[in-house]
């Protein structure tokens, strides 16, 4: 990502406005000195996983927890997530997420614990990352989109793809990062395959980035689609498919709709 500079500046503020989060990174030790652990100018404490057993087993649990049926299993954890790669967190004392996520892991208040995760995989493709879990239990603090930024920080992501549903708020989350360029649906198949997108964002430029997070980032939409409205979004990434060029625009969705910008 060239010129950070921006993206530096808003996330000291957002560091400053949550005292108590840090930012880690859990994967397989021989990646420690593959990643960038200072993104934005952040400090992250590279965790080996191999010695980290109790936070790899928080993350299983929470990830499940977020998740529902497609939480990730545990073998899939270690043999896709954390030999090949590494997840980025957000560590916080156990006070500052939601009580639900307190009760079901046992914590006390100052116990640490993962606030937000997400984990991006290697793809063979130089540049590009494909984004597969992102977990917050911090709303509204804006911790979704840091744990996702930061931690393509510190993969040094030119590119990512993703896969989203296009009625759950994450929408609104990618789109902090940029617009979306569809791309269609997802190959092979997905549990939730007919409300399922895959999108693209181009991080290749920290300016964008950084505008796109304050929501100043602003392109008007040609079309709006309801996010229920199946046929009309399946016919979008038929279109996509097709090699057009459509995105959605900051912030993704709005009062239920999808915004699409073609063109
Ligand atoms: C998706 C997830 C990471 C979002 O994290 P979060 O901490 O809730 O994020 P925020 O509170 O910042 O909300 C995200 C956006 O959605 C909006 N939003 C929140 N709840 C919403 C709802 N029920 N309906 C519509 N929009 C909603 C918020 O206003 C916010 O938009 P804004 O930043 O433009 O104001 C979190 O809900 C989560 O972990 N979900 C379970 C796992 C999951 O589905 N991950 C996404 C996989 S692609």
């Amino acid at each position: 990502m060239r010129d950070t500079g921006a993206l530096a500046r808003q996330v000291e503020e957002f560091m400053a406005r949550h005292p108590g989060v840090s930012l880690a990174a859990l994967g397989a030790g021989e990646h420690a000195g593959s990643l960038e652990l200072s993104p934005f100018g952040v400090p992250a404490t590279y965790l080996p996983a191999e010695r980290n057993l109790a936070l790899a087993q928080q993350y299983l649990a929470l990830n499940q927890l977020a998740f529902g049926g497609i939480g990730v299993p545990r073998w899939v954890l270690s043999d896709l997530y954390l030999l090949p790669g590494a997840i980025g967190l957000l560590r916080c004392p156990a006070r500052l997420v939601k009580p639900e996520v307190r009760e079901a892991l046992g914590l006390a208040d100052e116990d640490p614990t993962i606030g937000a995760a997400y984990y991006a995989a290697p793809s063979v493709t130089p540049g590009l990352f494909i984004g597969v879990s992102l977990l917050s239990f911090l709303p509204g603090t804006g911790a979704a989109p840091w744990v996702k930024a930061l931690t393509l920080g510190m993969l040094r992501a030119r590119r990512l793809r993703g896969v989203a549903q296009w009625d759950n708020p994450s929408v609104r989350v990618h789109a902090r990062l940029g617009p979306l360029r569809l791309v269609g649906r997802v190959p092979g198949g997905h549990e939730y395959g007919e409300r399922t997108f895959v999108y693209e964002t181009d991080l290749s430029d920290g300016v964008r980035v950084a505008e796109a997070m304050v929501r100043r980032l602003y392109r008007v939409p040609t079309q709006r689609v309801s996010v229920t409205d199946l046929s009309a979004l399946s016919a979008l990434l038929d279109r996509a498919e097709a090699g057009e060029v459509l995105h959605l625009v900051p912030p993704g969705v709005d009062a239920g709709h999808v915004l699409v910008s073609e063109g």
